[in-house]
């Protein structure tokens, strides 16, 4: 998928992932990140996401990777805030005080050089990018070697997935990480009663799954 379609559904206002409250499995797994207040975490794809603000206010540093220059203008206006900007390898860096967003492309993380990352959210990004990205999606994250990874991914049968968010198979979370991770499925709901628009693509069985990578010591 490539990124002039993220733009576009920018453009178009079509961000159905987008929650209007922090994510609660955020906040029911958080105590399992065992974070410092200062420690670093990192939301890659994050969107717009109100778990910027809460994770502020838990005392983090955070860093947001997103391509979509209006969702960095709705942040702004969100919080009230006027950015720092300035041009950093392949990215603009948008910072004021603790959050740093990165706009540009996630795959090119690797050519900057980041703060080290203690922990990262990823809400949805796994399932975002085009599955043939997946080896090296996986990749950044033996890069950066965070302690540990929360993924929350909506999982839906192989056969219906043309379009984000890509079905994957709950092994492939495990093939992909395991190298460097320790990787445990935490739960798994079924929710498409809640996803109408799933429903409607004849979608069998949707669920909602949360995986905690922690790093190999
Ligand atoms: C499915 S949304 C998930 C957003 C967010 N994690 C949330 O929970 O609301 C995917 C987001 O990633 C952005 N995106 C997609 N591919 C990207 C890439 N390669 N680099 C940076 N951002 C990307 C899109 O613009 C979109 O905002």
């Amino acid at each position: 998928m490539d990124l002039d379609y993220w733009k576009k559904r920018w453009q178009d206002n079509q961000t159905h992932w987008h929650v209007d409250r922090i994510h609660p499995l955020l906040q029911k797994y958080y105590p399992l990140l065992s974070q410092t207040q200062d420690s670093h975490v990192l939301l890659p794809l994050s969107g717009k996401t109100l778990d910027i603000e809460w994770l502020l206010e838990q005392g983090h540093q955070v860093t947001c990777v997103e391509v979509s220059d209006i969702a960095i203008e709705e942040i702004q206006k969100r919080m009230d805030i006027q950015w720092q900007i300035e041009k950093k390898g392949p990215f603009t860096v948008y910072t004021y005080q603790k959050l740093t967003i990165l706009q540009g492309d996630y795959f090119l993380l690797p050519e900057i050089s980041l703060p080290h990352v203690d922990f990262v959210f990823d809400r949805a990004a796994f399932v975002a990018i085009d599955p043939q990205d997946r080896t090296s999606y996986a990749k950044i994250y033996q890069h950066l070697q965070p302690k540990h990874i929360l993924l929350v991914l909506f999982r839906y049968d192989l056969t219906a997935s043309t379009h984000p968010p890509y079905a994957f198979a709950d092994q492939e979370i495990f093939s992909l990480l395991e190298p460097s991770f320790d990787i445990k499925l935490l739960e798994s709901k079924e929710m498409l009663e809640e996803f109408p628009r799933f429903k409607a693509r004849n979608i069998a069985e949707f669920f909602q799954d949360a995986y905690l990578a922690n790093l190999r010591i």
